[in-house]
């Protein structure tokens, strides 16, 4: 399905035909209530990923419009605090972190989300607070009603939102979802009107359904539906965008005001540098150098151990270091070794000698090399 300019989307200047790279300028800001979002490029919320470091990494590289946290769960955010521990771990960093920066938050009593969500709001002073109603992790769907569980009740959530955006005013309130539960429980017009009714600022729709966990494709003609039951927030569409040019694709061709990155950028934290050269109608940015990867593994690395120590570091380090290597040749070896790694020698040891130094295929290259 190709954009088609609405009142929601006038910037647009109202042919849908897909735009040249030269045209892409026209691109309007995100607007989150007051927050002017430039561009409307969206880093997602990761948990185990999106910590404090990955997000210096993303920032230095420059380019994105809104980071994330990893989701904090409100009821431990109370539990933690009132046992005399401070705050949630995943909140190291947000009180004096650059801005813009939305944290994310679940749970499913709007009470609870509400009190976290005002202290986030005007302690933290955070620019966004996220409710997810996304997460398809037993965890939290089975055992706590809540993420994606929710969207089963377009009601509950309506309640939810409404009680945050009360709480939070004048700090904007959102709402990510994914489309249902399951394919034959679709529910995200039902809940996008509901996030809308109750004062949502913006709403992100992962286009999968719980049940979809990550298998499939996204469906990106289902997340552009959702902008006809949308009157005047913003839509961020997210699902896939693994590739710089797919992004600026989805934005200027599909009906939605932002888009969101996920998995694409734990490997590739650069890829919204490349998106923002796109979108301002200049060529995009080469990749790192396999020895500027190297390099830039190392910095994540030392940030890591700064947030959490030698040890922990290390270990949650691994994780990074395979995301950087992905589709590389030598790839595979490398994690081999990597993820035995247990102390910082075996670290630097290992990726001088296994990170593999052989450039990435570019998408043409890979599907050329595929077809012969
Ligand atoms: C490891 C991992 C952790 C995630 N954690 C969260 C989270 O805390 N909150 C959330 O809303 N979505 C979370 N997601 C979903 C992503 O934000 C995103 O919706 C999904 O990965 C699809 O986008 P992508 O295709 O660009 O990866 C997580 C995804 C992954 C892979």
């Amino acid at each position: 399905m190709l954009r088609t300019a609405t009142a929601k989307n006038s910037h647009l200047d109202g042919d849908s035909a897909p735009r040249s790279v030269a045209r892409r300028t026209q691109i309007a800001p995100l607007r989150i209530g007051g927050l002017v979002i430039d561009p409307p490029v969206l880093q997602a919320p990761m948990a185990g990923f999106t910590n404090y470091a990955f997000r210096q990494v993303v920032r230095e590289f420059g380019g994105v419009g809104l980071q994330a946290t990893e989701m904090v769960n409100a009821k431990g955010f109370l539990e933690i605090e009132a046992r005399g521990e401070g705050f949630p771990d995943r909140l190291w960093g947000v009180h004096d972190e650059a801005r813009p920066l939305a944290v994310q938050i679940w749970d499913n009593d709007p009470a609870t989300l509400a009190e976290v969500g005002a202290r986030l709001a005007q302690e933290f002073g955070v620019s966004v607070v996220d409710i997810n109603f996304g997460c398809p992790v037993k965890q939290v769907t089975e055992k706590a009603h809540s993420g994606s569980y929710l969207l089963k009740f377009p009601d509950r959530v309506g309640q939810i939102v409404e009680r945050v955006v009360q709480a939070c005013a004048p700090t904007p309130v959102t709402a990510k979802i994914r489309l249902g539960c399951t394919p034959d429980n679709i529910t995200s017009a039902e809940v996008a009107t509901a996030v809308e009714a109750a004062g949502g600022a913006a709403l992100t729709v992962h286009g999968r359904t719980a049940q979809d966990y990550f298998r499939g494709s996204a469906d990106w003609d289902q997340i552009a539906a959702v902008n006809e039951h949308l009157r005047t927030i913003p839509l961020v569409g997210n699902g896939d965008l693994d590739d710089p040019v797919k992004v600026v694709e989805r934005l200027t061709q599909y009906p939605v005001d932002g888009v969101m990155v996920a998995r694409a950028a734990l490997g590739k934290p650069w890829l919204f540098k490349q998106v923002a050269a796109l979108l301002r109608g200049e060529p995009m940015p080469s990749d790192p150098t396999p020895e500027e990867e190297r390099q830039l593994l190392e910095h994540h690395y030392r940030l890591v151990c700064r947030r959490f120590g030698a040890d922990k570091g290390t270990v949650l380090m691994r994780k990074y270091a395979c995301c950087y290597a992905q589709g590389r040749r030598g790839a595979r070896e490398f994690r081999t070794h990597v993820a035995r790694v247990t102390t910082p020698a075996e670290f630097h040891q290992v990726v001088a000698r296994y990170f593999p130094r052989v450039a990435r295929l570019t998408a043409d290259e890979a599907e050329a090399r595929s077809r012969n």
